[in-house]
């Protein structure tokens, strides 16, 4: 009897251990070393010829009663503008795969109509083609991003398109664009080869895709200083097999890969909503994460150096369509729980900005998870849109990489992290916090300590309300808007936070940031000191281990003078003396590998046979001397080698001689 107690008290003991809670949130934010951009570009939007995102929503034409520009919705364009809308993906989607572009220039009334065979099956009279999404796009200030057709397509119809957007040389195609009114060629740099190729675009398999990636790509020619930025079609939600086929058969004449990952609750309308499908719901949108890592994973084993993107061109909640709407037309409302979902998605982007460039909710206004809806002339912004425009503090910003330990949100015998959150500090060391508490019911309390900052201030802002189903409507616009948020003091290593019960806060912290001391350096001499070796590598050897050949002095980082011949490698080394304390970028580009540290670790890893690639590091850098090394190799063919730095009142430009000693 007593040995069976015992084991039931130990059995006891053992699950409570495993139930043992995380009482109270904790959060650790390390200023120290910060290393990756993120990209203003992970903050994008996606419109397709889909229901009422571009006639009704974007565009009502030059006739329209509605106020407009050039055909374009004035509220709608300038509530886009203010949430700084950096990149909008046109014209599908599905759509994109039986869009013919030349059907969409020249007059309207000579513009022929197609069946929207995706979306409802209404006729699209092409009113609103190429000209007018890039004069869309001005207005918003925002980069342009095309797919196209290549499921009912051609590569010629795809040469011809980018010739005519892009291209300032006499030929049929820019001739052409000149008698439609556009003189100047607009550059339009970003173009997916396909979408969803595997599906809609084609239902093709991946052998099959990797080799029409390869043979549209090869077409789709770079005109002037235009330089595309090619999108391959990528995976379905967790197709990992596809990854790997595009990965490994795809060629290297891509820059992103497309992942797509909708959060579907097509049951039930938006509004209705129980625990249930609140829980549903958060707990698909933390999928994300999963199939980031997952897909990263694969693509680090081909591209370990990250010059390929995954780009999520399509993310978002997707319900039932409202009642009495067209159900090919995917409209639906918009409420807190959207917020929520919104700001989760963010912080996964931001948080995996080594590897996401770029993302693209669906859809911008009007379809599936929306920023904007409208009708006739009434515009209503809905919860997702202020999110978007709380987190546009993190646009270009730096990621400050954290680390949470989070209470769990326990529904129903399952369990998810509660909170999730992201930080970046921008340009002017403002340091901006992103906390989202997913569960519904209960606030939680956060610890925050913070590694690198003096918080001397801070404000915020929530977006939160009772109900799980809160939402906009045109009579009602302002019920789930952000509000100043105060619910967070100044603690002794950080920062304590109370953030209520389904709410999304975004904190700005400001203070000092610590200063790591300069390198006291004298009598420095201009330059930087150079060795030169000869040898043939596939990668960056240990140059310690190597005799040199010769040495030197350059005044910049340039290659030596002396011809080294077809396969050499050189070893920089020197200071670099920041103007003014900061954040600093700095970018390497070379043919072919190369690797850059300060102060003793490496910032660039460019490492690598391949032809010129950029990549870029970043650091916080005190004013004065810091130590430099730069590696270079060369293998065969064309060379080529520039070391570039960005900062406080400093726009990206080659390091100035000014800046190098040794
Ligand atoms: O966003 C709606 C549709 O979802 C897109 O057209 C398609 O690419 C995806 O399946």
């Amino acid at each position: 009897m007593k040995k069976i107690n015992s084991v039931f008290f130990f059995l006891i003991f053992i699950a409570s251990l495993s139930f043992a809670q995380v009482e109270k949130t904790k959060v650790a934010l390390d200023l120290s070393d910060p290393k990756f951009i993120i990209d203003k570009n992970i903050y994008g939007h996606f419109s397709e010829h889909l229901g009422n995102c571009i006639y009704g929503g974007l565009w009502v034409g030059k006739n329209s009663k509605i106020p407009n520009t050039n055909g374009i919705r004035n509220d709608v364009a300038s509530a886009l503008k203010k949430i700084k809308v950096p990149i909008l993906r046109w014209p599908g989607g599905c759509f994109a795969d039986e869009y013919h572009w030349k059907d969409g220039i020249g007059p309207k009334e000579k513009r022929p109509t197609m069946i929207n065979t995706n979306w409802g099956g209404v006729t699209e009279d092409n009113s609103f083609g190429t000209h007018e999404f890039l004069e869309l796009c001005r207005q918003l200030e925002c980069e342009p991003y095309f797919t196209a057709n290549v499921g009912s397509g051609t590569v010629q119809e795809l040469a011809q398109w980018v010739e005519y957007v892009n291209s300032d040389n006499v030929s049929p195609m820019t001739d052409l664009r000149k008698a439609n009114g556009q003189e100047k060629s607009w550059g339009v740099t970003y173009w997916a080869i396909g979408n969803e190729s595997w599906g809609c675009g084609g239902n093709m398999r991946p052998e099959y895709y990797a080799d029409q990636l390869k043979r549209y790509g090869t077409y789709a020619r770079n005109y002037g200083s235009y330089n595309l930025y090619k999108i391959a079609c990528g995976p379905a939600g967790d197709d990992y097999n596809w990854t790997e086929v595009l990965m490994r058969e795809g060629g290297s004449d891509f820059s992103g890969l497309a992942l797509h990952y909708y959060t579907w609750k097509n049951s039930k309308i938006a509004i209705d909503i129980n625990k249930a499908d609140w829980f549903d719901v958060m707990k698909q949108s933390l999928k994300m994460e999963e199939l980031i890592e997952k897909h990263s994973a694969i693509m680090d084993k081909y591209d370990p150096n990250k010059r390929i993107a995954l780009i999520v061109d399509e993310w978002g909640t997707w319900y039932k369509v409202e009642p009495n709407t067209n159900p090919g037309f995917l409209y639906q409302q918009n409420t807190l729980r959207d917020a929520v979902a919104a700001a989760t998605n963010l912080n996964i982007f931001n948080n995996h900005c080594d590897r996401v460039k770029m993302a693209n909710i669906a859809q911008i206004v009007n379809v599936l998870q929306s920023v904007i809806l409208t009708k006739d002339e009434k515009m209503v912004l809905t919860p997702t849109y202020h999110v978007f425009d709380l987190y546009k503090v993190h646009q270009n910003a730096t990621l400050i990489p954290l680390n949470i330990e989070s209470a769990d949100y326990k529904f129903d015998e399952q369990k998810i992290p509660s909170v999730n959150g992201s930080a970046s500090i921008d340009i002017n060391n403002n340091v901006h916090l992103s906390l989202v508490n997913i569960n519904p019911d209960e606030p939680e309390t956060i610890l925050c300590s913070i590694k690198g900052l003096k918080t001397e201030n801070i404000t915020g802002q929530i977006i939160t309300n009772k109900e799980m189903n809160a939402h906009n409507t045109f009579e009602n616009p302002d019920v789930v808007v952000p509000v100043s948020f105060s619910g967070y003091k100044i603690a002794e290593e950080g920062i304590e936070v109370e953030l209520p019960a389904k709410s999304v806060v975004v904190l700005e912290l400001r203070g000092e940031v610590e200063k790591k001391p300069a390198l006291e350096v004298k009598d420095a001499r201009t330059g930087l000191s150079y060795n030169l070796y000869k040898g043939i590598w596939n990668q960056l050897p240990n140059f310690d281990l190597l005799n040199a050949e010769n040495s030197g002095e350059v005044e910049n980082v340039i290659l030596p003078k002396e011809n080294p011949g077809e396969n050499f490698g050189v070893s920089y080394n020197g200071y670099i003396k920041i103007p003014e304390e900061g954040l600093y970028r700095f970018y390497l580009a070379s043919d072919d590998g190369s690797l850059l540290s300060i102060d003793g670790s490496t910032l660039i890893n460019n490492d690598g046979l391949h032809a010129v690639e950029e990549v870029m590091g970043t650091k916080y850098l005190s004013e004065g001397f810091h130590e430099v090394k730069i590696f270079f190799f060369q293998k065969g063919g064309g060379f080529n080698l520039n070391a570039s730095i960005e900062g406080p009142d400093l726009k990206k430009q080659t390091i100035p001689k000014e800046f190098l000693f040794h």
